[in-house]
C-alpha cells in the first residue's frame, strides 16, 4: 500500500530528538526553529515530559469519558492557573480543528445563530467547520461549503462594525487567531482585538480566540489575545499542549453553559494524553518558559532587523515571521540543506520561526550566525529552485 501523498515533503528521516536538535538516520545534527509545525513547546524529548508519560503508560492509557479521570481536572486546575482562566469551563479532544469545529459548534448552540465572521489569510484546520472559516479555496471541497460564513479584511475595525450592523443579530461567533501563523505571522491589533470584544458583547456573539499555533506561552503571554487585555468567550489550543502528543481542548468562559451530549469524543482527554499536557504546563512553570521566549525572542527580533536583506520582521515571543526578497527565495531550503536548520514558511516568502520556548539564547546566536552566511553566499549565487511546501 502506498502513502496517501498529500504534502510535498523533506527527504530527510528523524531519528532521534533532544530540546531544541533532532539528528537524522545518519546521525547529522539539525537545529529546530520550527518544531514540526509549532508543536513542540519544551523541548523535544523532554525528560519530566518523557517520565511522566512513561509512568502513566503503566498504570492505564486510555479509557473513554463514562468514567470520572481525575488526571482531567488535575490538568484544568493546573491550565486554569497557569493562564489566568480560572473560572473557564475545559472541554478536551484530540487537534486543533477539532477543538475549533467545537467552538463554532458550541458558540451556535449557545446562541441559536448561523453566521460566522472569520479574517483574510486565516487558517484553522481541515475538517469541515474549520475549513470553512479558513480563508484559502484550495481547502475547501465543494462539500464544506457553506453560506454561513463572513470573510472580512484582518485588522479592519470599519469593516467588523459595518459588518455587525448590517447583519449584528445573525452573528453566532467571530473567530480569530490573535497572530496568524500559516497566513504569514499577522499580528491582530490590540484595538481590533478590543473591538471584536465590544461588538460581540454589544450584539450577543461569542468571541473565538483561536490559540492553536500562537496560544500556550509561544508568544510570552499564555494567549497573545492577553495583549488587547481582552478575555474571548472560547479559547481553542492543540500544538504545544502536549509537546508533540495529540491532545488539544477548548476552554469557555462561565456564561457558556455545559448540555450533556452536545459535544463529546471517544479519544478526547484520555489518561496519556493527560499526563503529556500536565508534564507541559509543569514544564512551562518551572522553567519559566515563558519568560524565556520573551528574552530569546527579543534578541532574534532585533538580529534580524539588523539584517539589511530581510524586511518586516514581526511577531511576539518566540513567534516569528519576516519577508525574504525573491532573489532570496530558496533561503529556507538552503538553510536546511547547508545549515542544517529547521524553519518554516507562508507564501510568498515568509519565513517563520516557531522553535521549542526553551530555545537557548547561544542556538539563537548560532541561527543568526548561519543565517548571515547563507543570505552572503545566496546573494554571490544563482540557486536551484525551492522546493514547495504545504503547512498544516
Ligand atoms: C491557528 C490554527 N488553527 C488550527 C489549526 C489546525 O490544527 P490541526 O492541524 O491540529 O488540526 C492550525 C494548524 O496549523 C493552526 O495553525
Amino acid at each position: 500500500m502506498n502513502l496517501f501523498d498529500v504534502y510535498p515533503i523533506n527527504n530527510i528521516i528523524i531519528a532521534k530528538a533532544k530540546g531544541s536538535y533532532v539528528w537524522d538516520d545518519k546521525g547529522e545534527q539539525y537545529l529546530d526553529l520550527y518544531g514540526g509545525h509549532a508543536v513542540i513547546s519544551i523541548g523535544h524529548t523532554h525528560l519530566h515530559w518523557v517520565q511522566r508519560i512513561e509512568e502513566q503508560l503503566k498504570k492505564i492509557a486510555f479509557y473513554s469519558n463514562s468514567i470520572k479521570i481525575p488526571l482531567q481536572e488535575e490538568l484544568a486546575t493546573k491550565l486554569g492557573k497557569l493562564s489566568g482562566k480560572e473560572d473557564y469551563q475545559l472541554f478536551l479532544c484530540n487537534s486543533g480543528a477539532e477543538a475549533n469545529e467545537n467552538a463554532l459548534k458550541l458558540a451556535s448552540f449557545h446562541n441559536g445563530r448561523k453566521k460566522v465572521i472569520a479574517f483574510s489569510k486565516s487558517f484553522h484546520g481541515r475538517t469541515s467547520l474549520a475549513v470553512s472559516v479558513t480563508d484559502n479555496k484550495n481547502y475547501i471541497a465543494p462539500v464544506n461549503e457553506t453560506g454561513n460564513v463572513i470573510f472580512l479584511p484582518f485588522n479592519d475595525e470599519q469593516a467588523l462594525e459595518d459588518c455587525f450592523k448590517k447583519q449584528g443579530k445573525e452573528i453566532s461567533s467571530v473567530i480569530i487567531e490573535g497572530i496568524q501563523g500559516v497566513g504569514g505571522i499577522n499580528v491582530a491589533n490590540e484595538d481590533f482585538l478590543r473591538k471584536i470584544r465590544s461588538l460581540c458583547d454589544q450584539y450577543g456573539a461569542v468571541y473565538i480566540a483561536d490559540s492553536v499555533q500562537c496560544g500556550y506561552g509561544r508568544t510570552g503571554k499564555f494567549f497573545s489575545h492577553d495583549f488587547a487585555g481582552v478575555k474571548a468567550d472560547i479559547y481553542t489550543m492543540a500544538k504545544g499542549m502536549g509537546n508533540g502528543f495529540p491532545v488539544a481542548g477548548i476552554i469557555i468562559a462561565p456564561h457558556i453553559k455545559p448540555k450533556h451530549f452536545q459535544l463529546g469524543t471517544t479519544f478526547g482527554g484520555n489518561h496519556l494524553a493527560c499526563a503529556a499536557a500536565i508534564a507541559v504546563l509543569e514544564v512551562l512553570e518551572q522553567e519559566k518558559l515563558l519568560g524565556n521566549a520573551v528574552m530569546v525572542g527579543k534578541y532574534l527580533k532585533e538580529e534580524l532587523s539588523n539584517i539589511p536583506e530581510l524586511k518586516n520582521v514581526r511577531g511576539r515571543g518566540l513567534m516569528i515571521g519576516f519577508d525574504v526578497p525573491e532573489s532570496l527565495k530558496d533561503l529556507k531550503k538552503n538553510l536546511l540543506m547547508h545549515q542544517k536548520i529547521f524553519t518554516g514558511e507562508a507564501k510568498p516568502n515568509v519565513i517563520r520561526l516557531l522553535p521549542s520556548l526553551a530555545l537557548k539564547k547561544r542556538d539563537a546566536e548560532d541561527f543568526i550566525d548561519a543565517l548571515k552566511e547563507e543570505i552572503a553566499v545566496m546573494s554571490g549565487s544563482n540557486n536551484e529552485p525551492a522546493v514547495t511546501e504545504v503547512n498544516a
